[in-house]
């Protein structure tokens, strides 16, 4: 297959969409090899003795994989030196990492989830690393960046993307412009340009939940997917399919190319109880999903309006197709 590769499209972004000032390209381009780097670490699994837990846990009270801790140092140590960024944030991570003064600094800041869907790691399912880029606000220059200067909303985003380290290793992209994929090739070791603009299909039947989480759900939630199970013979008049892969990055990628709905609603018996990070998955999947033509909310409006009060900030998801985020969104304000 003839396809550019991703340092091309990025070329061209830059010149002729004029989308896209140089630094955010290297910073791209930056992120996307680390991704490479541990797309090959993924790979080798036992052989590479990457696979089980550390005993440890992240700032989020979960048990660390070696892979998310590889994936980690991988991503700070491919960006700290490149010049483009102010500090990092990462979920397995309490605070920012500022770039050490031996190095020089940009503009940007770059927050990441390492592994997402790390339990899928010792199983050989799917999964990936999602990251967002922001700006750091103007008056940050000529003092030290602070956490509070990443506690921008997701219509921030400057670019967002994740990498899915599946049956192919594949990028998925967004600087503003639409949402462009790109698989690895192996054997010349670049990524290279297999889809895009992406455009989501709109009105499949098929939504992403995780069932056994039914005690938590609001009775909007519950509606929804009741309405949705009763297929032909209830009010949708339309048979639903489901899939789970309890891997966000696989969960959205399927969504992207097949539509759909994906969500991990807040517990509605404890509302500041959610599942998903606000700033490492959340606001970048959404702004892939808008980017594509669908939609996402956190159950009564749209997640990249939400303001952050926290780096590690935990939201409801509800994303994909227009029309079903529209009726789940509204079954959420109707019995708020
Ligand atoms: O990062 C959190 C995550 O692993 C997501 O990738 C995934 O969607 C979700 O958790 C799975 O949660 P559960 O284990 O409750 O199905
Ligand atoms: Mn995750």
């Amino acid at each position: 297959m003839q396809s550019i590769t991703l340092t091309r499209f990025l070329i061209e972004q830059q010149r002729e969409a004029n989308a896209l000032p140089s630094e955010l390209r290297l910073l791209i381009e930056t992120v996307a090899r680390a991704c490479k780097t541990i797309s090959y670490s993924v790979a080798k699994g036992a052989l590479g003795e990457v696979l089980g837990s550390l005993g440890s846990e992240n700032v989020q009270g979960e048990v660390q994989k070696k892979l998310d801790v590889i994936a980690n140092e991988l991503l700070l140590d491919a960006n700290e030196w490149g010049g483009h960024l102010a500090a990092m944030a990462s979920e397995e991570m309490e605070t920012i990492h500022r770039i050490p003064n031996r190095y020089p600094k940009g503009e940007y800041l770059l927050l990441f989830d390492p592994i997402d869907g790390s339990s899928n790691i010792d199983v050989d399912l799917s999964v990936g690393t999602i990251f967002s880029v922001l700006k750091a606000p103007e008056e940050c220059s000529g003092r030290e960046v602070t956490e509070q200067d990443f506690l921008q909303s997701g219509r921030n985003q400057v670019a967002a993307g994740y990498a899915i380290y599946g049956p192919q290793t594949l990028l998925v992209l967004t600087i503003g412009t639409g949402v462009y994929e790109f698989t690895l090739d192996r054997e010349i070791g670049s990524w290279r340009m297999t889809d895009g603009p992406m455009q989501m299909p709109q009105g499949t039947c098929e939504f992403a939940i995780n069932m056994a989480r039914r005690k938590q759900w609001s009775t909007g939630v519950a509606r929804y997917i009741d309405e949705r199970i009763e297929g032909a013979e209830g009010p949708c008049g339309k048979d639903y399919n489901m899939r789970w892969t309890a891997s966000m990055v696989a969960d959205v990628h399927r969504i992207l190319k097949r539509g759909g709905i994906f969500m991990y609603p807040a517990d509605a018996r404890h509302p500041d109880k959610a599942r998903l990070r606000l700033m490492y998955e959340a606001n970048p999947m959404s702004f892939l999903i808008e980017q594509a033509g669908g939609a996402a909310t956190n159950g009564f409006g749209p997640i990249m309006d939400v303001q952050p009060n926290g780096l590690h900030q935990r939201v409801g998801v509800v994303l994909g197709d227009r029309a079903e985020v529209e009726i789940v969104t509204e079954y959420g304000r109707e019995t708020a």
